[in-house]
């Protein structure tokens, strides 16, 4: 029998749910050398401000159990270049749907980034990054008070006029219903959980922290039960969709999240740990459904 993989997001068809997670798969264009690229179900471009940014210093990575610290800090060429350059590049590579990941400094940062966004013919949905930990100013910051998010969120639906919004949350709130209601009812059109969980790692010889920038977002498979209880949280709290993240690494694992409440699934750190982490993962669904009974992946979301 022939299984469906494909799933609705936001009124767009994805042939199967996986996505890889903004920061983890360059700038897209880089891994069609390692498979064609339309095999994805989306691709989720890396975070994108307003100026161009270099980040943080280095060392930026941390080796941990279970997973990586990362404080990038957001480096990237502007939202200007993003639109001109990196996503027309994307395009002429593959038909997938192509999902920008916006993050600003201020109300306004976010809402002029958006309209370029929206103004940009390659560019299919967008998300607002309300959760990155490794900028001292904004980034988190907006996640964490539903008043805030509320206001990002009002912010870039005004500038969206035609793109679907999914906004990003951070696992870092006692109460994710009230964030993510706050985001649903500013006109979200989905919500992606979750970013990474802020850490840090000390080198014992150095006796400093191992990243430059002390703390950084803790990611991979240990954030998968963490993630699982706040995409189920949220799911049961909105009407709008869940793109589920944080720990994914196999085909077991999308179906979890499905079965929590997520439509979609991005996979993140698992992309640097292995480039063809996400084709494995699609390759593996169809024998998946086929034991478990499952006909449409569909039928699954939120079942439990
Ligand atoms: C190196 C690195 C860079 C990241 N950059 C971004 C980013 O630019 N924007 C964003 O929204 N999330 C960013 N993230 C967070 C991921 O998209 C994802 O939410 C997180 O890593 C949890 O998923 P995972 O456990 O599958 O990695 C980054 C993560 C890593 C590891």
């Amino acid at each position: 029998m022939v299984r469906d993989t494909s799933v609705n997001l936001c009124g767009i068809r994805l042939q199967n749910p996986v996505i890889p997670a903004s920061g983890t798969f360059g700038q897209g264009f880089e891994m069609a050398r390692w498979y064609a690229l339309d095999k994805l179900g989306a691709i989720c471009l890396k975070g994108t401000t307003l100026e161009p940014r270099f980040g943080n210093p280095t060392p930026r990575i941390a080796e941990c159990t279970g997973g990586l610290l990362n404080a990038v800090g957001l480096q990237n060429p502007g939202i200007d270049a993003l639109v001109s350059k990196v996503a027309p590049h994307v395009r002429s590579l593959c038909r997938t749907p192509l999902i920008a990941n916006i993050s600003g400094f201020s109300v306004e940062e976010f809402g002029i980034c958006c309209e370029k966004a929206d103004a940009c013919e390659e560019i299919d949905l967008v998300e607002v990054n309300i959760s990155c930990p490794n900028v001292h100013k904004g980034g988190m910051s907006f996640g964490t008070d539903p008043a805030a998010a509320a206001a990002v969120t009002r912010a870039a639906r005004k500038a969206l006029r035609k793109k679907p919004l999914l906004v990003k949350l951070t696992p870092l709130v006692t109460d994710i219903t009230a964030i993510a209601r706050a985001c649903e009812d500013e006109g979200a059109d989905a919500l992606t959980l979750i970013n990474t969980l802020p850490g840090m790692r000390i080198d014992i010889r150095r006796r400093k922290p191992v990243l430059a920038n002390r703390t950084g977002g803790f990611s991979g498979p240990a954030l998968l039960p963490v993630a699982l209880r706040l995409v189920n949280l949220a799911a049961a709290a909105c009407k709008i969709p869940i793109v589920g993240c944080g720990g994914v690494a196999s085909a077991s694992d999308v179906i979890e999240m499905m079965m929590a409440g997520a439509t979609a699934v991005q996979v993140g750190s698992a992309n640097l740990r292995d480039p063809m982490a996400c084709p494995g993962i699609i390759d593996a669904l169809p024998a998946l459904m086929e034991e478990l009974g499952i006909e449409k992946l569909e039928d699954i979301i939120g079942i439990i």
